[in-house]
């Protein structure tokens, strides 16, 4: 991202959060320190807990990273060399590195003009190695859940929600993450719902599966002493699971901000330039980011950035074109509404700390661009 130094509308403002909780950050920070119980402290079953019991969830493990939510939902699956999982190449690079990285292939799958997959194109995708499907609820709108677990079920595949934009996000009222057989979530700094580094969690309605996770987020340790099985560090910090605590309180507060900003944008932004995927009525978008497509993005994106207005691309460069999605055999043209809206994308500000006068301005800039 470019930097943000010198804007005054930027895309993202974390140290106004920390002004706004610093006495409490120090009052997390001073209690974790008391305890010194940094590893899989008490912080952590009480962060599973509340998430459990706030979203309807039946289990959940906190891990250290969105990332590691979704390798170990596929390992937990046995999904490795010689397996394919379906899922889309508009999405952060963790989407498809985790398929890659427990061994297996990458299928990607064209996306609808919400940026979201296509389930009417996933069948044709499916061969006799396919394991599961990864739909992404990008941008912290939920997938067509329905058709692609209808899908699932009639080919007899897994379903691996990427939650990670998507925290309280809800279609039909059921709860991103609450969906498939496991879902990975991200807790990442510039996520709605954030740590201070890296943290994450996974959800699954399999309690074989949170066990499993559970030993193999520490080592594949089922006690102090004992290895039953080779695992890795995935633990997430009592001192991250305490400000997440902390901040869980607070999530529903930031979702109605950011949905009236956008609600705002709506009202003020020329449509005739600017577009906005309509929301479903079904649904309830917790809008990670608020994402538009227009004609002429960069030149639009140098002219907010010259009048001092941050913004951002996610992402400009889908996964199958990028140099490591090389050896996939993938070219340019494989997935035409991707490829498009790669070009046409742009995310602009959003966050809970803006004033309605400095969306106003956004809005403003980007109208004047286009006149
Ligand atoms: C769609 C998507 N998938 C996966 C991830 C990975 O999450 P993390 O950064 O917590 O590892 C992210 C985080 O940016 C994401 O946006």
């Amino acid at each position: 991202m470019r930097s943000s130094a010198g804007l005054d509308i930027p895309y993202v403002n974390l140290r106004a959060q920390y002004a706004a909780e610093k006495d409490e950050i120090h009052a997390i920070v001073d209690r974790v320190f008391g305890k010194a119980d940094f590893i899989l402290g008490e912080a952590i079953g009480e962060f599973e807990a509340k998430l459990a019991r706030r979203f309807g969830f039946e289990h959940v493990v906190a891990l250290n990273s969105g990332t590691d939510a979704l390798m170990l939902a596929m390992l937990a699956f046995e999904i490795g060399r010689g397996d394919e999982v379906i899922t889309q190449s508009n999405s952060f690079v963790a989407s498809a590195a985790t398929i890659v990285q427990v061994g297996a292939r990458p299928v990607f799958v064209d996306v609808k003009p919400d940026q979201l997959i296509d389930p009417a194109k996933i069948e044709a995708a499916i061969t006799p190695r396919t394991k599961a499907i990864m739909p992404v609820h990008l941008t912290g709108r939920v997938c067509d859940m329905p058709a692609i677990q209808e899908i699932a079920d009639r080919h007899g595949l897994k379903v691996i929600e990427d939650a990670a934009q998507s925290i309280g996000s809800t279609l039909l009222d059921r709860q991103a993450g609450a969906w498939g057989d496991a879902a990975g979530f991200s807790l990442h700094p510039l996520k709605n719902l954030n740590a201070a580094g890296d943290a994450g969690f996974l959800t699954t309605r399999h309690v074989e599966v949170a066990e499993r996770i559970r030993k193999l987020r520490n080592h594949g340790q089922s006690d102090r002493n004992t290895v039953a099985e080779w695992g890795v560090n995935s633990r997430l910090d009592t001192l991250q699971a305490a400000l997440l605590l902390m901040r869980l309180d607070k999530l529903d507060t930031i979702i109605a901000k950011r949905r009236t900003n956008v609600d705002l944008y709506r009202r003020l932004l020329d449509t005739r330039h600017v577009f906005h995927p309509p929301c479903r009525q079904e649904e309830f978008n917790t809008f990670h980011t608020f994402v538009v497509q227009v004609d002429r993005r960069d030149e639009l994106r140098e002219h907010l950035h010259a009048s001092g207005i941050g913004s951002a691309i996610h992402y400009p460069i889908p996964i199958h074109l990028q140099p490591a999605a090389a050896k996939l055999g993938c070219k340019p043209g494989d997935l035409p509404a991707t490829e498009r809206q790669a070009g046409r994308i742009l995310s602009l500000p959003i966050h809970q700390y803006l004033t309605e006068g400095e969306i106003q301005r956004v809005a403003d800039t980007v109208n004047g661009f286009f006149r």
